[in-house]
């Protein structure tokens, strides 16, 4: 198949892995990509967010299939503009986006279709958030409403805090201001054609920067899957009560999802809530969901791209556990120091179940360079989580970037 891949991140570089796993010769471009994603299909140097631009490339070479990775383009309606030309895109257009782009308009959609979520209250102004923020309580939980890259969640006990974060995202628009939900997160992803779901393996991310939790909140510092503490039955709950009435619900207002539905769950002790969507894989949770998928990732995409998941059987997941951690440039999340060099990624690739699936790096006069915050996602599969984690961080230990950060504890947990 001619497949066409959207972004530039680990993501996109696990993506594009899988379906060079298939084995079936398809023929992959990406654009942008990095210097990791360079070194396995072509890229090109084309504006992701620019449906016009995508959309001229995609029929100049016979595309058979767009797949979006991140959200920027999304919200761009890069899909809406792919599908008016009859290309097949996996990804949702601007409407059903939303309900990554706008957290009035996910949770409007939870209420209405009736989907477990914490309570919340939409504030204009500071007088609203301070008084919803007294009304809740500590810990205060205070979002952006529109897309922050990751940065616009404050879960702090801190009410300064709480208020200052509420005031600088004001200025950027509205904010929700949200019950504090306590227990274990999960990231489900599903895909979805507009009407049937299919679930994948589940993960856990981790959102902070530094062990144990601490720091300020990321993209996310690593992940793994599956996720062997959860109750048997708890992926057909999320089908059932917050998957399906959502696409069902946006099906209704003509905005249709079809692409990734990345539910982000908490499991607490009164049972599943909702605390975001996402409209797109998750990253880092993509590098270790995919790598353990056994069926062909490209007919997944495309039957989702066209309408055609209704009786599909479920796809199917090897045995093997995977962890991946995040490492990021010195300075990561604020101010990240770029343009360092990343040597030893031979040494750790050559550690048995080892892959590094390249975030923001490319190659300058023949050498690797760190150009962004989170720089590589390094992925271990194996049989349990003590030896993924042995692999992982053996990998680490080999790869050297001055000032380069990673947390020592992903999947510690769950590897005892
Ligand atoms: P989000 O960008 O909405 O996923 O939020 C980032 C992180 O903030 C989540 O992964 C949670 O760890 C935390 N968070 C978000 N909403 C809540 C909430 N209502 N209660 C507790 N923690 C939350
Ligand atoms: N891992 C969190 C996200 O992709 O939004």
């Amino acid at each position: 198949m001619r497949i066409l891949v959207l972004g530039s991140g680990a993501r996109e570089h696990a993506i594009v892995t899988a379906l060079l796993r298939e084995q079936a010769g398809h023929d992959i471009t990406v654009a942008p990509g990095n210097g990791g994603i360079a070194a396995d299909v072509p890229v090109i140097a084309l504006d992701p967010t620019n449906p016009t631009l995508v959309t001229e490339f995609a029929l100049d070479n016979d595309i058979e299939l767009v797949v979006i990775g991140p959200e920027a383009p999304l919200v761009a309606g890069v899909a809406d503009k792919l599908r008016q030309r009859g290309i097949a895109v996996f990804g949702p257009g601007k409407a059903a986006a939303a309900l990554e782009g706008s957290k009035t308009f996910a949770k409007r959609i939870m209420d209405e279709a009736g989907v477990p979520t914490g309570r919340a209250v939409r504030a204009a102004t500071l007088e609203e958030a301070v008084v919803a923020i007294d009304e809740f309580g500590a810990p205060y939980v205070v979002k952006a409403d529109g897309l922050a890259a990751g940065k616009g969640v404050l879960v702090t006990a801190d009410r300064e805090a709480a208020m200052a974060h509420a005031s600088y995202w004001l200025s950027q628009g509205s904010v929700l201001v949200e019950e504090f939900l306590e227990g274990q997160e999960v990231s489900l992803f599903l895909l979805s054609d507009g009407h049937t779901v299919l679930p994948l393996s589940p993960a856990q991310d981790y959102k902070r920067l530094a062990d144990d939790d601490e720091g300020p909140n990321t993209g996310g510092m690593g992940a793994y899957s599956p996720l062997p503490w959860l109750p048997s039955g708890f992926v057909d709950e999320v089908i059932d009560t917050v998957a399906l009435p959502t696409v069902r619900q946006l099906a209704e207002e003509q905005a249709p999802f079809i692409g990734l539905l990345y539910c982000g769950l908490i499991l607490t002790d009164k049972g599943i809530r909702v605390i975001e969507f996402n409209a797109r894989f998750g990253d880092p949770e993509t590098q270790v969901v995919l790598p353990r998928l056994v069926t062909p990732l490209s007919g997944l995409l495309f039957a989702a791209a066209t309408g055609e998941l209704g009786g599909q059987p479920r796809p199917e997941f090897s045995d093997d556990v995977a962890v991946t951690v995040v490492l990021a440039s010195e300075g990561y999340p604020d101010t990240p120091v770029t343009g360092r060099e990343i040597v030893g990624l031979d040494t750790a690739l050559a550690i048995h179940g080892v892959s590094v699936a390249h975030a923001a790096t490319a190659v300058s006069a023949g050498r690797l360079i760190a150009t962004g915050g989170r720089v590589l996602s390094v992925v271990a599969t194996a049989p349990d989580f003590t030896e993924a984690r042995s692999r992982v961080y053996r990998a680490l230990e080999a790869i050297d970037l001055e000032g380069g950060q990673f947390r020592t504890d992903i999947a510690a947990r769950v590897a005892l």
